[in-house]
């Protein structure tokens, strides 16, 4: 059968479905992947042998450097019983080093695989890759400054996790707000929610572009520009700290000026935090977070965070294949 066009919103069924954008998920679809998370983390920390994506190959396609997403879908994909092929950095190890199309790549792994998650530096690159594939879907593992709608979806399962619901929801986002996808993302999953606020910290140079911003303020979210840490609120729910993304900077001088304007320190936690709030990051970090602050119970960006992006690519991974958790 062939596939659904892309960018279809998912409606209750991730069966088929490419994984592109947050703005393809309600609530509702939200509250879903939630529950079948809930169940791949139990499977995960008992290791209880599963075999729902037995049968199933999937191919990770990465373009650009990664650790955690990458080692994370492939790890996901073997603990629900399936395989991969994994092809990290095709522009030497691949056809594509011989000028091979980003669709014609598509197409070749679809032939062999029933699932395509991919990485590239482009914008609109992964939207590029599901309307060249004819039968499968495929799953933005983040596309240049665009998106990255799965590690959004696991930092909003930390912050439910933690909270029990996403609206009403506080928040300092801070590092780079123009070229940071995982804040586009989850700013966009934040923004299906009623009541949230989101503070956020940056440079000048680096403050989210003025489409987002105003995309956002029509949602109905409430956004803070500040440019200093005194200019923080001390209630937050939580902290975002993101690294400034260096490679998309055309010039090193200009990312020199901007790197580490802002970091997380045991004092600046002291001053500006609080108590029930959880401090988060995408991770890698660059400086941006003292190694100190790691220790701190309310740190969960090398525990909590990063192991729910495990159990929610687990979850999604089975759900899109058409399986059951
Ligand atoms: C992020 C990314 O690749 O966008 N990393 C990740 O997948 N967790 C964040 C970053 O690189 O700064």
């Amino acid at each position: 059968m062939a596939k659904q066009l892309n960018h279809t919103k998912i409606n209750g069924d991730f069966k088929g479905k490419d994984i592109l954008s947050l703005e393809q998920f309600s609530p509702h679809d939200l509250k879903l992947l939630f529950a079948a998370t809930d169940k791949t983390k139990k499977i995960a920390q008992n290791n209880t042998p599963t075999d729902s994506l037995a049968g199933t190959v999937t191919t990770l396609l990465f373009y650009e450097p990664s650790s955690r997403t990458f080692a994370s879908f492939s790890a996901a994909i073997k603990r629900m019983g399936g395989q991969t092929v994994e092809i990290l950095n095709p522009k030497e190890f691949s056809s594509v080093a011989k000028g091979e199309t980003l669709e014609d790549t598509i197409r070749t792994f679809e032939c062999y695989s029933d699932a395509i998650v991919i990485r590239h530096p482009e914008i609109g690159s992964a939207q590029k890759a599901a309307g060249a594939a004819f039968f499968v879907p495929v799953l933005n593992a983040g596309d240049g400054i665009g998106e990255h709608p799965t590690q959004a979806l696991l930092d909003l399962y930390t912050l439910y996790e933690k909270f029990g619901r996403l609206e009403r929801l506080t928040g300092v986002m801070a590092g780079d707000m123009l070229n940071g996808r995982t804040v586009h993302s989850l700013l966009k999953g934040l923004s299906l929610f009623k009541g949230n606020t989101s503070y956020l910290l940056s440079p000048k140079e680096l403050r989210l572009s003025r489409e987002l911003f105003a995309m956002f303020e029509r949602r109905g979210m409430k956004l803070i520009e500040i440019e200093s840490e005194k200019d923080m609120p001390k209630n937050a729910d939580f902290w975002y700290w993101t690294r400034v993304q260096k490679e998309r900077f055309a010039k090193i001088a200009d990312y020199e000026k901007v790197k580490n304007r802002f970091v997380v320190t045991p004092e600046l936690l002291k001053t500006y935090g609080n108590k029930n709030m959880i401090l988060m990051h995408p991770l890698p970090r660059v400086g941006e977070i003292e190694t100190s602050v790691d220790r701190d119970p309310r740190a969960v960006y090398l525990r909590q965070e990063m192991q729910n992006g495990m159990y929610i690519r687990m979850a999604l991974m089975t759900l899109v294949l058409g399986k059951m958790v």
